[in-house]
């Protein structure tokens, strides 16, 4: 039965969902689309319950509306409730169920370049708004052997701490003290906006103490490659950029709603041709 899949946000013109979903349906031979609606937060309430009187089938939620959803949704699951933000919703008998696939999104992108070596590994995160909570929780919940969280503002990397990556060893540290310690570490995650177009010049964090064959990720994907991850690469570093994430999260959401693993080389490809990068 032919099903129609959404993405909701403000703005969402530029999002690369709706192209990364529509390949995938194709590809499967699925009779589904996915689209995408602007909805201003004001309006936000009014949606989910439209949605679910259009018989909508999931859909994804994106900025700014990924906490303020939940008390509209009919159930929030684990993953999400730990997280605090929604960013799936999935269609279970005429119920919205929230979860959340940008921890387990970032998680398996990250094991494509870490392999099984994770739980052995030491790991600093920059950032602590809700990408960072997400990540955290996933990294959390597979176990690595450390995890310390920098950020501007203290506060909110002690939340990650007592949080989402409660069970993790690991401290929280500031901006400065990161860039003393960046040689301790075998994973840096950027999760921060720094860097991001238009001011791809901006580095969160400065890389001079870097070890050669350190992990570094950041979760930006325009640019495809931030100034950071070019200074990481100079200085011998193995550089992951965010669109592993952005498709392996696309991917899960698209497992839950339709049963099928989609071709996640697909997906990559679509996006990779949308943002002008290499095939890689
Ligand atoms: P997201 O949902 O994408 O994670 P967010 O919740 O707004 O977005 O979080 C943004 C993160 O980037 C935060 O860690 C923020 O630091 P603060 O908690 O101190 O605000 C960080 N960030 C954004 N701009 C920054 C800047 N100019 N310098 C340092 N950190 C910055």
């Amino acid at each position: 039965m032919e099903k129609t899949f959404a993405l909701i946000g403000h703005p969402v013109a530029h999002s690369l969902s709706p192209i990364m979903h529509n390949a995938a349906f194709k590809s499967l031979e699925l009779p589904h689309i996915y689209v995408k609606f602007d909805v201003q937060p004001q309006r936000l309430k009014d949606a989910v319950i439209g949605m679910k009187a259009l018989g909508i089938g999931g859909f994804n939620v994106t900025v700014p509306h990924k906490v303020a959803i939940l008390p509209y949704l009919d159930e929030v699951d684990e993953q999400a409730s730990v997280i605090g933000a929604v960013n799936t919703v999935v269609n279970e008998n005429g119920r919205w169920i929230g979860t959340n696939t940008d921890g387990r999104g970032f998680l398996l992108s990250l094991q494509d370049v870490a392999g099984d070596r994770l739980p052995d590994c030491r790991v600093l995160m920059i950032g602590a708004g809700g990408a960072a909570r997400a990540a955290a929780a996933a990294l959390d919940e597979e176990g690595v052997k450390r995890l310390d969280v920098a950020n501007r503002t203290l506060e909110k990397a002690h939340g990650i701490k007592t949080g989402p990556a409660h069970r993790t060893d690991g401290t929280v540290v500031s901006l400065a003290e990161a860039e003393e310690c960046v040689g301790e570490y075998d994973i840096i995650i950027n999760t921060t906006s720094v860097g991001l177009h238009p001011n791809a010049e901006a580095m969160p964090i400065s890389l001079s103490r870097l070890r050669e064959r350190t992990i570094v990720a950041d979760l930006i994907y325009n640019p495809l490659k931030t100034k950071w991850l070019r200074v990481a690469e100079e200085k011998g570093a193995v550089v992951m950029n965010g669109v592993g994430m952005f498709v392996a999260q696309g991917a899960l959401a698209f497992e839950r709603w339709t049963g099928y693993a989609p071709d996640r080389r697909l997906m990559r490809r679509i996006v990779l041709d949308e943002l002008g990068g290499e095939r890689s």
